[in-house]
C-alpha cells in the first residue's frame, strides 16, 4: 500500500521525536552549515527551541508524517528585529529514506499556504550550498529566487564551497 503522507504542527508530535527527526536528517546531510551538536547542544536546548517557536507570531514548525511517523520537517523563524519581522528564514529536511518522494514540495507548499492566509511573513530566505543540487532545485521550482551568491560562504577543513541566498515573496 502507498505511505501516506500528512502534514501536522510540531505539537502533534512528541518532542523527543522531533530531536531524533533533526538528529537525523543532520547526521544523514553533508550540507548543513553547522553540526546537530553546535545546534542543539542538548534536548533541553531544542525545548527552548520550541517554546520560542511557540510564542514568536509567524513561526511555525511543521511536521511531514509518513503513515503517522516523523519523516521530515519545515520551520519558519522571523526575523527579530522590529523592522525585519515581516521577513523570515526558513529551514527544512528530509530523512534520507524519504528523500525523493514528493515530501520537501508538499512541505514548502503547505507553508506557503499558512504563511499567504496569516499574512504576518511577506518575504521568506533561506541560505543553501551551491552544491545540494537537490535543494537548489526543489527552491527553484518552488518560485525561490537566487538574491546573491556567497563565494566562499562554508569552509570545511581547507575547502570552500559557495552558498546561495534565495527568497521568495509569500
Ligand atoms: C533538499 C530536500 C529538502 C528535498 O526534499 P525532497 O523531499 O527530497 O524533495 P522532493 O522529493 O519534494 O523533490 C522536489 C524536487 O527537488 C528536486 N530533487 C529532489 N531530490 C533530488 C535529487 N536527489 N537530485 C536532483 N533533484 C532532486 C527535484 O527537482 C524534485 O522535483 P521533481 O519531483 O519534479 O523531480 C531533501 O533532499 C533533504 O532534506 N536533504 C538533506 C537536508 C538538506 O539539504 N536540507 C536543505 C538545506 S537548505
Amino acid at each position: 500500500m502507498p505511505e501516506t503522507i500528512r502534514i501536522a504542527g510540531h505539537t502533534s508530535v512528541d518532542a523527543s521525536a522531533l530531536f531524533k527527526l533533526i538528529r537525523e536528517v543532520y547526521q544523514s546531510s553533508p550540507f548543513m552549515s553547522e553540526d546537530f551538536e553546535e545546534k542543539f547542544p542538548s534536548f533541553s536546548a531544542f525545548q527552548d527551541f520550541l517554546q520560542n517557536i511557540n510564542k514568536t507570531t509567524g513561526a511555525f514548525f511543521h511536521v511531514a508524517l509518513s503513515d503517522d511517523q516523523p519523516a521530515a520537517y519545515l520551520v519558519i523563524e522571523p526575523k527579530q528585529a522590529s523592522r525585519l519581522k515581516h521577513t523570515a528564514w526558513l529551514n527544512m529536511g528530509v530523512l534520507e529514506n524519504h528523500r525523493g518522494k514528493g515530501i520537501g514540495n508538499m512541505l514548502v507548499d503547505a507553508a506557503f499556504e499558512k504563511i499567504q492566509s496569516e499574512n504576518i511573513i511577506e518575504i521568506v530566505y533561506l541560505m543553501v550550498r551551491a552544491d545540494n543540487l537537490a535543494a537548489v532545485k526543489l527552491y527553484k521550482q518552488k518560485g525561490f529566487e537566487i538574491a546573491a551568491k556567497l563565494e566562499k560562504d562554508t569552509k570545511i577543513g581547507s575547502q570552500y564551497f559557495d552558498g546561495i541566498l534565495m527568497r521568495k515573496f509569500a
